[in-house]
């Protein structure tokens, strides 16, 4: 069995990096692609395989990104076409790969299509979206909530009818059963590939739909309990939904379409994210022959940080639907969920040290596990959320509607700070940043990080060279079931060549790796 075996993405750590707060270079106090370039050296130090970069398209930021207007254009706060290509061959000569975030399932209200289409019911792009009757009584089609909160469903008086959106309002759920809706997104996938991007992160996947009126309504969620997130409190997970609104046979006839446009280019990866009623079960149909490579996993995002058992059950579930194939991507922290070294700290009440330690306890954890991981920026800087922002700087619209009760996901989203005394700790020279910069970060500033020798930054960096020299974990796919003491997860990576046995300590806060 030699590395050649294995695909890049099969092992490669991702970095993701959310572009309007990573760093800024023409002073709006928003992040933008010139800066991301100018940082990627920061990146590269770190030892990671690959960039995946949040959504930088046309788009009006309702939902900073994910609410795209135009697919194959940048938005100019962001930078042009000509930054994404000076982007990409820098992270090439770096040895990074790169991949872009594509938004598959919805588009912007502000995309020419839904502008066309929801004019009449009888134009060129008429059948692109979710277009139904409403009840003899007025009211939806059916019960599904949005994600966001409130129905599924807004009127359009145009047309005298529904449409479908999981997120905002604004954020129109695409067709797919329609087969030029498809297309035009296969277009697409060309675009970026031409350009030479090497992978997709797809959003939300699950949410891919086909305009198959009439919809049935979601059933009440017996297993209902509020999870400790505030995101799995949303009275959308009081339903089930993978009988109608989620996770429908429809998702396949993308994946298939992507995955021959991306076979026609090599190497290139897709990783969906995906979520549902059983995840596991729905990413195996994702991920059969001819689909999509790898799932974007859930079941360490949404660890609260306490309960080490908990966290086990998690891994071994994930990987027992999985062993022998690498068909699955790791996160503890993403900008959609409170970090993980706040999940930590607010459950455990652990000392500042304490709390360093068991981030890189984690980063290592996640990087030993069969697949790929994908590292939030500033989690190499344990960073934590910012939990103070006035009501007025808010921008999430998610926490804007249910603050002070649930604060969305700005707290995970401040641009990150590279030197601890410089303005705007040198993310902006701009007066004010789009959201307020925390002090408490200026502590842990990015290149300070780097140029000191004991941080999590240069431990994880050396932990990562390291790592590239393990056969057992570069180049196979196996992975024993987990053991261990209370307190400790155990497994064994498994090559012809090694047998490495990991054993991370949640006491000592430490990991310690043996050839066995
Ligand atoms: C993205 C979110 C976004 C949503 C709608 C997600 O899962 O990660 O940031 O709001 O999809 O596009």
């Amino acid at each position: 069995m030699t590395t050649d075996e294995l695909n890049w993405w099969e092992t490669a750590v991702i970095y993701q990096i959310y572009p309007r707060s990573f760093q800024d270079s023409n002073d709006d106090g928003i992040g933008d692609l010139p800066g991301i370039t100018t940082r990627l050296d920061y990146i590269a130090n770190l030892g990671v395989d690959a960039i995946w970069i949040s959504p930088f398209f046309k788009s009006p930021q309702k939902d900073f990104g994910y609410d795209v207007s135009d697919y194959c254009d940048v938005n100019p706060e962001y930078g042009t076409l000509a930054d994404f290509d000076k982007l990409l061959a820098k992270a090439h000569d770096l040895n990074l790969k790169v991949m872009v975030d594509i938004v598959p399932a919805h588009c912007s209200d502000q995309h020419a299509w839904f502008i066309e289409s929801r004019q009449s019911r009888d134009n060129e792009k008429a059948d692109w979206f979710h277009w139904v009757e409403p009840m003899p009584d007025g009211t939806p089609p059916t019960n599904w909530l949005s994600f966001f909160g409130g129905p599924a469903w807004t009127w359009e008086p145009r047309r005298q009818q529904y449409y479908l959106h999981n997120f905002l309002t604004s954020q129109p759920n695409l067709n797919h059963a329609n087969p030029a809706v498809r297309e035009a997104l296969m277009d697409v996938a060309h675009f970026w590939f031409d350009r030479g991007v090497d992978g997709f992160r797809l959003d939300a996947v699950h949410t891919i739909n086909a305009n198959s009126a009439p919809y049935e309504n979601n059933l009440a969620n017996p297993e209902f309990v509020p999870g400790d997130l505030p995101q799995q409190q949303q009275p959308f997970f009081r339903q089930l939904h993978d009988s109608a609104q989620l996770n429908q046979p429809v998702i396949q006839l993308f994946s298939e379409s992507l995955r021959e446009v991306s076979d026609h280019y090599g190497d290139r990866f897709l990783m969906g994210e995906l979520h549902g009623d059983d995840p596991i079960k729905a990413s195996q149909t994702f991920t059969a022959p001819g689909r999509l490579h790898a799932t974007y996993n859930f079941n360490l995002l949404h660890w609260d940080g306490l309960n080490v058992d908990e966290l086990k059950a998690a891994i071994t579930q994930a990987i027992e639907a999985f062993n022998g194939t690498g068909r699955l991507s790791f996160a503890f922290s993403n900008h959609d969920v409170p970090r993980s070294a706040t999940r930590q700290l607010a459950r455990l009440g652990l000392r500042d040290d304490q709390q360093q330690a068991l981030q890189l306890l984690l980063l290592k954890l996640e990087t030993c596990l069969i697949g790929s991981s994908c590292i939030y920026q500033g989690e190499e800087l344990a960073l934590q959320d910012v939990q103070d922002i006035p009501v007025e700087q808010m921008q999430d619209p998610w926490g804007i509607e249910f603050a002070p009760v649930f604060l969305g996901r700005d707290t995970c989203r401040t641009p990150i700070v590279w030197k601890g005394d410089a303005p705007n700790g040198d993310f902006s020279r701009a007066n004010s940043t789009w959201l307020p910069i925390d002090q408490r970060h200026l502590q842990r500033a990015a290149l300070d990080e780097a140029a000191r020798p004991a941080s999590i930054y240069n431990q994880f960096s050396e932990f990562l060279q390291w790592r590239k020299d393990q056969p057992a974990i570069m180049q196979a796919n196996t992975m024993s079931e987990l053991t261990g003491e209370a307190k400790q997860i155990v497994f064994d990576r498994v090559s012809e060549q090694q047998r490495l046995r990991c054993l991370f300590d949640f006491e000592t806060l430490t990991a310690t790796f043996e050839e066995v």
